[in-house]
């Protein structure tokens, strides 16, 4: 009998050796290298092989030549989900959804499968038997409507058998870390594993044309298990995320070869299954009725959705020599620059004094934009004079205090408008662009950090 190839893989990154190393020369992660066996013996027929030899010889061609197709996109019903594909889902395409684990990534797809309507769609589990997604999709729907199929499978061989009968328009996996191909030895879930499966899917998926999704477990550091190049591979990454203790749930794309990444979905986790979130300002902004300290509006915009987002801010005197510093859903080292500028260019003395910064609704913020609302909010707090809640903020802070423009400051002003706002600080590289009177709402154009801080706590 001929013996197996095996190899060692860094089970952190994927880096294949053929002897075992203690330290990974492509991510530096000491006592990560398994022993796996890459290739039976006796494997012949690969379980996703093109039927024609597929010898075609590539030639390069003038890009003017090439002809442009539009591309189809399937609507899925999810308007969330739709967005965050970058408006629909393309032919072909291998999307990979991860998440923590009871975040509800298996409710979302299975939901997903359920809602389409004139297609065929398969769900396979490796995870779950036919009773419990049975009592699951009786809990998200009523009466399922899609032509639904489950399959609870973990060998790629008997799925594509099933394939090749059934012929889906859609195909989910849940999860990849479950499925196990016959031409490699080692056990589901590892990285050689992992590699394959998704590489068979992915010839299916471009050979045929269908659409598929991959959930994937994420580790404890909030990567997506497996090798990093299971991310390389998919055409889209869409990560699930949240508290568990809120009804509240993300879906960002970190990765999109067919729309902009950093885009983003909410939805609301009922016991019905999940809600899409179509106005995400109205969740995140608290309700209030008296003027709180602490609290500033700002104009975000995720993706290309803008949303009106509440900062908050609690500074306090500190209790022990070195004072805390600890913020939710920003940035700690941004936020820890903020005040240093506070404290350089306008001459507060927060160094004793403990900042806490939360951002309300436990998502997560990346926009720049936000940084004036942060810093009115630290002051405000500072100070104990409360913000009116009529007003929001969208600019850049710079390192010496300057109020520097944003992108697409229309937008984040016509949403503040929309939502009955009445005052919006903006910078005034930002002003010069605008055509003033459009705007029902009255725009302040400032040009430093201390003119916004005197305009409102005088
Ligand atoms: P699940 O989709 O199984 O998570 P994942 O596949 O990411 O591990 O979601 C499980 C959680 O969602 C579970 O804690 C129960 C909750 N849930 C609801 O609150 N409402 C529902 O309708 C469903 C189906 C689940
Ligand atoms: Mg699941």
């Amino acid at each position: 009998m001929a013996k197996s190839k095996s190899a060692y893989f860094c089970q952190s990154c994927g880096y294949e050796s053929a002897k075992w190393l203690g330290k990974c020369p492509s991510c530096n992660e000491w006592n990560t290298f398994v022993e796996e066996i890459i290739e039976k013996s006796n494997a012949k027929v690969p379980s996703w092989k093109t039927s024609s030899g597929s010898q075609r010889l590539s030639k390069p061609t003038r890009v003017d030549n090439i002809q442009s197709i539009k591309e189809e996109r399937l609507l899925t019903g999810d308007q969330e989900l739709d967005r965050v594909l970058g408006g629909g889902l393309v032919a072909g395409s291998v999307i990979l959804i991860g998440g923590e684990p009871g975040i509800g990534k298996s409710t979302l797809m299975l939901q997903l499968a359920l809602n389409i309507s004139g297609k065929k769609i398969l769900y396979i589990s490796g995870e779950e038997s036919e009773q419990q997604i049975k009592m699951r999709a009786e809990r998200i729907t009523a009466v399922p409507t899609a032509e639904c199929y489950i399959l609870t499978e973990t060998s790629t061989q008997n799925i594509f058998k099933q394939i090749e009968t059934l012929e889906p328009h859609i195909v989910v996996v849940d999860s990849i870390q479950t499925l196990h191909s016959a031409h490699i030895d080692s056990t589901p879930g590892s990285v050689s594993q992992v590699r394959e499966c998704t590489a068979e899917l992915l010839r299916f998926a471009k050979e045929t044309d269908t659409p598929v999704f991959l959930i994937g477990h994420i580790t404890k550091d909030g990567t997506i298990a497996g090798p990093k190049i299971l991310e390389h591979m998919v055409d889209t990454v869409l990560q699930f995320e949240g508290d568990r203790h809120h009804v509240y749930r993300i879906l960002r794309s970190i990765k999109n070869r067919f729309g902009a990444a950093a885009e983003m979905g909410i939805y609301a986790m009922h016991g019905n299954g999940l809600r899409q979130v179509s106005n995400p300002s109205e969740i995140l902004l608290s309700q209030r009725d008296e003027e709180l300290t602490g609290i500033a509006i700002s104009a975000t915009l995720e993706g290309a959705r803008p949303m009106l987002i509440e900062t908050q801010a609690l500074v306090s005197a500190a209790a022990y020599g070195t004072p805390q510093r600890s913020a939710n859903g920003f940035d700690t080292k941004r936020m820890n620059m903020l005040l240093a500028v506070l404290e350089k260019r306008c001459g507060f003395r927060l160094s004793t004094r403990d900042v806490f910064l939360n951002i309300a609704g436990g998502i997560k913020v990346e926009d720049p934009a936000i940084d004036l609302a942060i810093l009115v909010a630290i002051i405000s707090s500072h100070e104990d004079i409360p913000v009116s809640s009529k007003i929001c903020f969208a600019a850049e802070v710079g390192l010496s205090g300057e109020i520097r423009a944003v992108n697409r400051i229309e937008q984040r002003i016509t949403e503040a408008e929309k939502l009955g706002f009445e005052k919006i600080f903006i910078s005034n590289y930002n002003r010069k662009g605008l055509v003033v009177e459009k705007y029902k709402i009255e725009l302040i154009a400032v040009r430093k950090i201390e003119g916004v801080f005197s305009i409102l706590f005088g």
